[in-house]
């Protein structure tokens, strides 16, 4: 048998994350040579988030420069894809998400006219700068694929809004629920020792650089005076411009602040699971709260994940000090009249399966 030849790529944390249980479904396929090719966008969050799925990318393009930008990060992907596209025949490119490597791997892949399979397919905020460059990264990665895996029916909605061949749409759920029902079943203990009350926070986004960033230590600096016996726990993402301000803003508060360097996945799942609630600006995180059932304030203008809102575990908070602060305080004052997760037993990002689903529909692509 002709044994197809597929490559997943992945650049950044997220995506190591969400596309590990999707290599691992296809890697138990015989009818599949599966390779990883990581740009190396992230270097060691990357590696630390493949290490606990036991993955070891086949191809390290190591991009990763500190301070890069957007038009480097971009032309860098595109090249290196390009260049091992050129070296390597393809059948099928798999691509995650919304980052710059996903954009440029998906447009590497369209100038050899080799079909793209876009995983977490679909997701719209409709508003182009946010979250940037996020939403344009997606609409063009959607523009390019042959393969839409939606994670939602609101996500294949968007994209038959959008006149996508709905033969090609399917509805999957999300793969991070399959990544994190892999940890939790694992049961490995946590080398963390957290302390209740637990407020575990995190924040990267580009449109956050700068004020907003700062409106959010504010908060947390607010929350601390209001509740001096409250805890937080700040894994820092390694962009510098971000952790450089939330360190400098906050390092007089180390009496209730735990400050981290990033937490592996079953740490991080560990703190989820423990703390109060979540703050936080991160897409990924906002799902796995959801199948939790841990609220998140969800530090963004707006969210392209409307199902995490509806069901109540998701709070769009913004950026403003005030509101943040309110919210976090009535959250810790006052759970029970402030949370009203009503659709507890709706799963709305899926229950764990996505990655098999995927592999089945990759399977009759050809047929
Ligand atoms: C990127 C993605 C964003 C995703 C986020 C996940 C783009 C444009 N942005 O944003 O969509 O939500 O990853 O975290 O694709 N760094 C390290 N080591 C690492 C990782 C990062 O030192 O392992 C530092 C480097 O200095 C790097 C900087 O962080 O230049 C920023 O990384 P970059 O990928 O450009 O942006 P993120 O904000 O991480
Ligand atoms: N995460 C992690 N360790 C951390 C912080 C986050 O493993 O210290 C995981 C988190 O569970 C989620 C993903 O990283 O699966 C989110 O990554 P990030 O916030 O960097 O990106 P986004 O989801 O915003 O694209």
């Amino acid at each position: 048998m002709n044994k197809k030849n597929i490559t997943c790529i992945i650049g950044t944390r997220p995506e190591a994350i969400k596309m590990a249980p999707v290599i691992l479904a296809l890697k138990n396929e015989n009818e599949f040579n599966i390779k990883t090719l990581s740009t190396g966008q992230h270097t060691e969050m990357t590696a630390q988030a493949l290490k606990d799925f036991e993955i070891i990318p086949d191809i390290d393009l190591k991009i990763m420069k500190e301070r890069q930008s957007l038009d480097y990060i971009t032309s860098e992907v595109l090249k290196g894809v390009g260049k091992f596209l050129d070296e390597n025949n393809q059948d099928l490119i798999l691509v995650h998400g919304d980052t710059s490597t996903t954009f440029a791997a998906a447009l590497a892949s369209f100038y050899r006219k080799i079909p793209v399979g876009h995983v977490e397919a679909g997701l719209r905020s409709h508003n182009k700068y946010l979250p940037f460059p996020e939403e344009i990264n997606r609409i063009l990665t959607d523009d390019i694929a042959a393969l839409f895996f939606a994670p939602t029916e609101g996500t294949a909605q968007n994209l038959l809004n959008e006149g996508k061949n709905p033969e090609k749409i399917f509805i999957t759920g999300n793969t991070v629920i399959d990544a994190l029902f892999k940890i939790l079943d694992k049961n490995i203990k946590s080398s963390l020792n957290l302390k209740s009350p637990l407020i575990l926070l995190t924040a990267h986004r580009r449109e956050s650089w700068g004020e907003a960033l700062k409106n959010i230590c504010a908060a947390v600096e607010d929350i601390i005076k209001a509740r001096s016996d409250v805890n937080f726990l700040i894994p820092l993402h390694k962009n510098p411009i971000v952790r450089n301000i939330i360190q400098e803003s906050l390092k007089i508060y180390q009496d209730n602040i735990i400050f981290t360097e990033p937490l592996n996945y079953i740490d991080f799942v560990h703190a989820m699971n423990f703390c109060n609630f979540i703050l936080s600006d991160s897409g990924g995180i906002q799902e796995e709260a959801s199948a939790l059932n841990k609220p998140v304030l969800i530090m963004r203008e707006l969210s392209e994940r409307p199902e995490a809102i509806s069901q109540g575990t998701g709070i769009l908070v913004g950026t403003n000090r005030e509101k943040i602060r309110d919210i976090a305080l009535k959250l810790l004052n006052d759970p029970d009249n402030l949370i009203n997760i009503t659709r507890k037993n709706i799963k709305p990002f899926g229950n764990g399966q996505a990655a098999q689903k995927i592999t089945g529909i990759i399977k009759n692509f050809w047929r």
